[in-house]
Order: C-alpha cells, then structure tokens, then sequence
C-alpha cells in the first residue's frame, strides 16, 4: 500500500516537471531553448542575437579588438567569473550577480532598465531588449544560486 503510494506520488511529481518544461519553453519567446543554466544563457543570449532582432551583448561586452563597454567581458571564457559575486563597476555597493538574490544582482537592475541603474538600459543599442520571459529564466538562474552549470 505503502510503495503504491510513493509510486503514484512518483509519477505526478515527473509529470509536474514535464509540465513545468513545456512553459518554460512557451516564455523563453524568441530563443525557444533557452534554460535556467549559465551555459543556456551564455549561447543563447549573452552571444547570441535572437529572432527577435535583439543584439547579443557581445557586440560590445568584449576584449577581442576593444575594452569591453563598461568593463563587462561576457565572452564564454570569462563571463561567469565577470559576473557572479563580482561588484559592478557604476554601482560597486551591487554585485553585478548575487547568487540566490535577483533583485540585488545589478545585471537584472540593467536588463530591467530599473530607475537607479547608471547608465542605460541594457542592451545599449535596444529597443529590441530582453523580453519579460526571457528575464524570467535570468532570475531563475540567479534564484537556484548562480551555478557555474
Ligand atoms: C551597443 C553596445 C552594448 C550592448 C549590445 C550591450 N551593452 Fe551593456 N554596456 C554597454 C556600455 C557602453 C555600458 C556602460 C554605459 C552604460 O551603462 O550605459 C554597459 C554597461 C553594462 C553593465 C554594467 C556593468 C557594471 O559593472 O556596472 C551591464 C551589467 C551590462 N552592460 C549588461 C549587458 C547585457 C546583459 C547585454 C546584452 C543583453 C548588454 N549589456 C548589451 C554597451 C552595450
């Protein structure tokens, strides 16, 4: 009676997670695979543009033949260590990613366009910006503690 129990809880518990799959595919818009995971987001938005005509923030996040706008390198090799834990250079009292805290990581403060950013709203060159969704799936990253995945 007992493992029945664990079984059927086994299974609405995978068919819960599929669910979830399914929306996180419906809100990610114009980059369809985009995921919750540093790998995801660094191929699909930080050096990607998407359908959307947004600009990957490559363009300009580089040091390949400049000095990467606002001090920010977000090519693959150096992005996570530009990132987490480390304080932005306009807000220095902000890490441009806090590991579980979105609403104190002043990257999303900069994709969101927030009123106390210096600067503007990123990417630099938009509209088109980040779409809702896709800063969604930034946050849930950050919420499941900013790991290097
Ligand atoms: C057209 C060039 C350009 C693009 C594209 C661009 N940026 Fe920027 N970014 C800048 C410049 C220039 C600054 C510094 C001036 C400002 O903030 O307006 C900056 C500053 C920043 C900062 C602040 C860094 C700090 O430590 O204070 C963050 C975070 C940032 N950008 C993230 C992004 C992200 C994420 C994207 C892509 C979604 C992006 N940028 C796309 C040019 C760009």
């Amino acid at each position: 009676m007992r493992r029945s129990r664990q079984i059927v809880l086994a299974l609405a518990l995978a068919v819960g997670a599929a669910a979830c799959d399914e929306k996180l595919t419906s809100i990610a818009g114009p980059t369809p695979n985009l995921e919750p995971t540093f790998a995801s987001l660094q191929a699909n938005v930080f050096e990607a543009t998407d359908s959307s005509g947004r600009s990957s923030c490559v363009a300009c996040h580089t040091n390949v033949g400049r000095t990467p706008a606002g001090g920010l390198n977000l090519l693959h090799d150096a992005a996570y260590d530009q990132l987490v834990n480390v304080s932005s250079t306009q807000v220095p009292s902000l890490k441009r990613v806090n590991p579980g805290s979105p609403d104190t990581s002043y990257l999303v403060h900069k994709v969101d366009g927030r009123p106390g950013i210096v600067g503007t709203r990123m990417p630099r060159n938009g509209p088109p910006y980040m779409t809702d969704g896709q800063i969604l799936i930034l946050r849930r990253w950050i919420e499941l503690g900013a790991p290097r995945n």
